[in-house]
């Protein structure tokens, strides 16, 4: 089965989003990424609209808060109905179990739990700002390795990490936990403000689950053609 990149609705309204899906054909279901630009202007209400035209939803709103308040937030989500989201490992091991918990609980029996994922260190984040900000004295590679296998201890699907991290991840963590990418250009296209990029396809060989893609799509002028194309690289048709 042909694996959908993840669209990042990087938009501030509905209005704006609907614009944007127009260009996609009516039936086609999409994997789309909500944060937290557009779920805090539009609410909760955001997610069941898009769930309600079929697509797959990543809820990205990077929990981080004491155990039991994550817990009840989780439990919310999961009633949602939200595909993949997200806290920060540096809550800790209890505050992931927590969450976990709470989508748990939050889920219909009928249905899957969502995917749980962490983020580690965010990929904006120096090593020497790490030193600085955070008084981690660990290399941050070190860091990012500490934070994810504390979040499959936690018993949590995987983490969001840069693909350059991903083979480092999967060596130390079981064969099913999932390295969700971000920071994706096809071959030629723009940077843009990410720094470390990689094709869909280099994406797909150092090992990635998922991969979430922005602004090559939605800033592009041919929006389903250029999803199209990186859904093709990412599912290894040759070009
Ligand atoms: O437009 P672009 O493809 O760069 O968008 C990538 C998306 O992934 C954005 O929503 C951005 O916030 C998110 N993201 C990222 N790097 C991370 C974590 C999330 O680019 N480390």
């Amino acid at each position: 089965m042909s694996q959908r990149p993840i669209i990042a609705l990087d938009f501030s309204s509905k209005n704006q989003v609907a614009d944007f899906l127009a260009k996609f054909p009516q039936n086609e279901s999409l994997f789309v990424k909500v944060g937290m630009e557009l779920f805090y202007q539009e609410g909760p209400e955001i997610v069941r609209w898009l769930k309600s035209l079929g697509h797959s939803v990543f809820l990205d709103l990077k929990l981080h808060d004491i155990p039991n308040t994550v817990e009840k937030s989780m439990t919310g989500l999961a009633k949602l109905g939200v595909d993949i989201t997200n806290v920060h490992a540096a809550g800790g091991l209890k505050m992931m179990e927590a969450a976990k918990n709470g989508l748990i609980r939050g889920t219909e029996s009928n249905k899957q739990v969502p995917v749980l994922i962490a983020v580690t260190q965010l990929t904006s984040t120096s090593e020497n700002e790490m030193h600085e900000d955070q008084l981690i004295e660990v290399p941050l590679t070190e860091s990012v390795l500490h934070y994810a296998k504390n979040a499959e201890k936690a018993g949590l699907d995987g983490v969001v990490c840069s693909a350059h991290e991903a083979e480092m991840i999967h060596q130390a963590t079981n064969e099913k936990f999932v390295c969700l990418t971000p920071g994706i250009r096809p071959s030629g296209s723009e940077v843009g403000d990410q720094k470390r990029v990689v094709t869909p396809s280099e994406a797909r060989t150092i090992g990635s689950t998922y991969i979430v893609v922005g602004r090559p799509i939605t800033q592009a002028i041919l929006p389903y053609e250029a999803y199209q194309t990186i859904k093709n690289e990412w599912n290894g048709a040759s070009k």
